[in-house]
């Protein structure tokens, strides 16, 4: 018998074909939508029992490769924040391509209809009840750690919460900022996103993109311009205080690391889940 052998009747009454295996936890991609040649997104079907705080994380994945001493394949899982609201029926992802890493390698070749391997154990500190009430809430990103903030921006606890949000994102190139100015863009003109957030609560929202090392309306680090005072003349609001002012961090180890410090000095207090406080910080997925 050779390959292009026709299915016969005989071939059809035979024993049923076992189904490929589904991964565990697998949940099937709806949409996929490549940023730059170093960043997409993509959204999978949401479990229908898994619940979550927007801002949270949760591992997701793909099977590795078949290991040739044993033969089998083990799940190769990295954190990835939420970025779509805990009211969304999917489940939205920002990643960054590394074209060596274990993960995202494989992952930015994900097509719609193709399976991921999601852990429904939400967790996180970038959530509203990691900080106590303020008037005013700053969101912090680099790259691919507006992806919390996407989640977040297009929930109305964010709004009820807090006058004003204020979201600032540094990245090296203009490319790489799209996914945020888009997502902001569409927050402000989107009927059903007006409906759901109110254009009162909308008007909160003030957006402060920079980049690094591209030209662009505004360069700097967000740390730098902060320091200078510079962010916040152009914002023209007050700088930061320990009173009004709760901040929510997500970017690389350094730009963490060098807020907290900034946040800190400007008399602000690290919170936590189990402790509540006036700023809460999570390191982005970097594979
Ligand atoms: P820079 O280009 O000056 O390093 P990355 O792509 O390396 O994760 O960086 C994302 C953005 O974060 C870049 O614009 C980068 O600026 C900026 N960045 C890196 N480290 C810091 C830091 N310590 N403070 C502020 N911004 C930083």
């Amino acid at each position: 018998m050779n390959e292009i052998t026709p299915v016969t009747d005989a071939a059809t009454n035979a024993e049923p074909v076992k189904a490929v295996p589904t991964l565990p936890d697998a949940q099937t991609v709806t949409a996929v939508k490549h940023w730059t040649d170093k960043l997409f997104s993509f959204r999978v079907t949401r479990p229908s029992t898994m619940r979550f705080r927007s801002g949270e994380f949760v591992m997701i994945g793909l099977m590795g490769d078949v290991n040739p001493k044993t033969g089998k394949q083990k799940p190769l899982l990295r954190a990835y924040s939420i970025a779509s609201p805990s009211w969304d029926d999917e489940l939205e992802f920002y990643s960054i391509k590394v074209q060596d890493g274990p993960l995202t390698s494989k992952l930015q070749h994900i097509q719609v209809g193709d399976e991921i391997i999601l852990r429904p154990k939400p967790v996180g500190t970038l959530v509203h009840d990691a900080l106590i009430p303020g008037k005013r809430i700053w969101f912090f990103a680099t790259g691919t750690g507006f992806a919390p903030f996407a989640s977040l921006l297009r929930d109305p606890q964010t709004y009820e919460d807090y006058d004003e949000v204020i979201i600032t994102h540094t990245c090296r190139t203009a490319g790489e900022l799209t996914y945020g100015a888009e997502l902001i863009e569409n927050l402000k003109q989107d009927e059903m996103m007006i409906e759901l957030l109110g254009q009162e609560n909308l008007d909160k929202i003030r957006y402060y993109p920079t980049t690094t090392r591209e030209e662009s309306p505004k360069m700097g680090r967000i740390t730098d311009l902060m320091r200078s005072g510079e962010a916040f003349t152009d914002l023209g609001v007050d700088p930061i205080n320990p009173d009004s002012d709760r901040a929510m961090v997500c970017g690389n180890l350094a730009f963490n690391l060098e807020i907290k410090d900034l946040l800190e000095g400007y008399g602000l207090e690290e919170g936590a889940n189990s402790k509540p406080a006036q700023y809460v910080v999570e390191k982005a997925f970097l594979d």
